[in-house]
């Protein structure tokens, strides 16, 4: 009995001793999750907030985006508004370069025909404001013998075609309508046409009359007056230069003459072609030259047409160095400048063998914007034009004229 009453007690004890057990355990793992909920409570908590905080957040970032997407469309605008004012400034600034120069009939340089397909403007009925009087510019002739006129601006631009060598002349005599080609920098040849209207017509240089010279001309200083060509010849000596009176109606050499050059150096300095430069007109055989190395400025002599003597030289003082071309009106001399990377040719230098033209009344005046730079620039004193050959085209400028203030 005994040991069965110390078995139950036992029993009970250790019941009771795992209940109290048990019990713990519940009470502790109780309190634990209470304290996981505590934390998970906190931790939604925490999360919630960081959640609002993001939103707003977000917010405030698109916020910020829109405002800098309206600053930028407020600039762009700006800018836009910039570019106009940049445009109108540069197109005033075309409209006052116009004023002063030949872009006023740069529009001319649009109408670029090549090789034949030019025609004259003939019909009255073409409403080009350059051509308003209406005159067939062939036709234009006017009074130079009394000899009182300055150049005063460009008034406008004809190209006629491109013959093909990007250096050479071409000059119209002013006692005829004929036309003279010189293709290139020397030869012994050169091309006749009738009229400018006929070699405009013509393609390349078909049509025309060959005539063939006794002797090489040398560079594109030529110059043809009353039938008679004069060109330079150089002779194989360095320093024998000769300017050669040629009949072009009976095709012999009439006179030769030597000129005082020194040197090899050429008369302008960016085109070494043109040994020395020749220009006709009523009072005589203008020369343009360099008499030696050294000498920094473009020497003028002025001839007797029919004799070849020399009657008087001037240095015009005009610097050989960066000049591409000159010519000769009523006894002055303009020279025509450029830049080694041909940008816009000017006439930035003259001289009057008169003195009657002061620089200050004569403007600089720049050429229309062009191809490249001009190898040659003959004028013809009868049409108030230059003949004009740029990087193998054929150019007429039309020039308006001024009278001397000082006669
Ligand atoms: C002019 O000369 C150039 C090269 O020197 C040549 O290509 C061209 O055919 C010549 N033009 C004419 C019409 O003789």
């Amino acid at each position: 009995m005994k040991p069965v009453f110390v078995l139950l007690v036992s029993t009970a004890w250790t019941f009771t001793g795992a209940q109290y057990y048990y019990q713990g355990l519940m009470d502790y793992l109780e309190n634990r999750l209470l304290a996981i909920e505590d934390r998970m409570l906190l931790w939604h908590d925490q999360s919630h907030r960081y959640h609002t905080e993001l939103l707003d957040f977000k917010k405030l970032t698109a916020e910020a985006v829109d405002g800098l997407k309206n600053q930028h469309s407020v600039m762009f605008k700006d800018l836009e508004g910039a570019a106009v004012r940049a445009d109108r400034v540069e197109r005033e600034m075309d409209s006052v370069e116009a004023q002063t120069s030949p872009r006023a009939c740069a529009g001319m340089a649009d109408k670029v025909v090549e090789q034949g397909a030019w025609r004259l403007k003939e019909s009255r009925g073409e409403d080009e404001s350059e051509e308003e009087e209406g005159d067939d510019w062939e036709e234009l002739h006017s009074r130079v013998s009394d000899c009182v006129e300055i150049i005063s601006g460009i008034r406008s631009v004809k190209i006629l075609k491109r013959v093909g060598a990007p250096k050479g002349m071409w000059t119209r005599d002013p006692r005829s309508s004929e036309v003279y080609i010189f293709n290139g920098t020397s030869g012994d040849d050169l091309h006749q046409f009738n009229s400018v209207r006929d070699f405009s017509r013509s393609p390349g240089v078909t049509g025309s009359r060959l005539i063939r010279l006794p002797s090489d001309w040398r560079g594109p200083g030529g110059a043809v007056y009353d039938g008679y060509l004069y060109y330079i010849q150089r002779g194989e000596a360095d320093a024998d230069v000769q300017v050669v009176k040629y009949d072009l109606l009976t095709g012999s050499v009439a006179e030769v003459a030597m000129i005082p050059v020194e040197s090899r150096a050429a008369v302008y300095d960016l085109n070494p072609e043109t040994v020395a430069d020749l220009a006709a007109d009523d009072e005589g055989l203008w020369l343009l030259y360099a008499p030696a190395d050294g000498e920094p400025n473009i020497h003028l002599a002025k001839m007797d047409r029919a004799s070849l003597d020399i009657e008087q030289i001037w240095d015009t003082r005009c610097p050989r160095e960066k000049a591409e071309a000159a010519f000769v009106v009523c006894g002055t001399v303009y020279v025509v400048y450029n830049t080694r990377l041909a940008s816009r040719s000017r006439i930035q230098c003259l001289f009057d063998v008169n003195d009657a033209v002061v620089s200050e009344e004569a403007p600089l005046i720049y050429f229309p914007r062009r191809y490249g730079a001009h190898a040659s620039l003959k004028y013809n004193p009868e049409e108030k034009q230059l003949y004009a050959w740029d990087d193998g085209y054929q150019i007429i400028y039309r020039l308006t004229m001024k009278t001397k203030l000082l006669v």
